[in-house]
């Protein structure tokens, strides 16, 4: 595995450490309704930013990051990706619906992606999306990720508990793309 450079840069974006004055924006993200019909109360991100400004583990399986606006440094999301096992891992994201519709959550997704396989190494990763959400599901098909399988009754949010799809992308067909996940590989400057 190659050493793991964080922050993540993207064109608009930045997905860095959490940092203990990201709580309040963080709460704020969890607690929308429109993000709750998707995500569980208690998400990775929120557990994340607790822990912020304690010694990381000195292995670590996990990286939850914050999501915010080069341009101003804003908080306007927060994503993660988990190793789940030999080389393999999955990942999440949401952003502030405020921010919705302008191809944000691509960009970071795309983001997961290259820093999974090209800083992490691995070989495949996951995501797993409840049937309704449209948008993110057209999200990871444009991050290069193909469906999987049905799993049912996997996701409890406050609003429901939903049937999801889970996409994955390999390492090949990564390696395979054409932009926009394959396009400007590397940390960006
Ligand atoms: C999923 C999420 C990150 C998407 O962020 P975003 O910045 O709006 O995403 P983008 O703008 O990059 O792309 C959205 C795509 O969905 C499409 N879309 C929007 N509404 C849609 C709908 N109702 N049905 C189908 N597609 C839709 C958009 O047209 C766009 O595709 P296009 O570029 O081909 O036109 C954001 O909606 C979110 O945070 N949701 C709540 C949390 C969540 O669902 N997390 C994912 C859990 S798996």
């Amino acid at each position: 595995m190659t050493a793991v450079l964080l922050p993540v840069l993207t064109r608009r974006l930045r997905l860095r450490e959490f940092v203990p004055g990201d709580l309040a924006a963080v709460r704020a993200l969890t607690r929308d309704e429109r993000i709750l019909e998707y995500t569980p109360t208690e998400t990775r991100a929120l557990e994340a930013v607790r822990r912020a400004g304690t010694a990381p583990a000195r292995r670590r399986r996990s990286y939850e990051l914050a999501v915010e606006l080069r341009r101003g440094g804003r908080l306007v999301g927060a994503c993660d990706l988990a190793l789940d096992g030999a080389r393999s891992g999955d990942i999440g994201y949401m952003l502030a619906p405020r921010h919705w519709g302008h191809g944000y959550g691509t960009e970071l997704a795309c983001a997961l992606v290259e820093f999974g396989f090209g800083q992490l190494g691995l070989r495949r990763l996951a995501a797993v999306v409840a049937i309704e959400n449209d948008r993110s599901r057209r999200v990871l098909e444009k991050a290069g990720f193909v469906w999987d399988g049905l799993m049912r009754r996997h996701l409890r949010t406050p609003a429901a508990i939903r049937d999801c799809h889970r996409y994955v992308i390999d390492r090949e067909r990564w390696a395979s793309l054409s932009p926009p996940c394959a396009a400007g590989r590397g940390r960006g400057s």
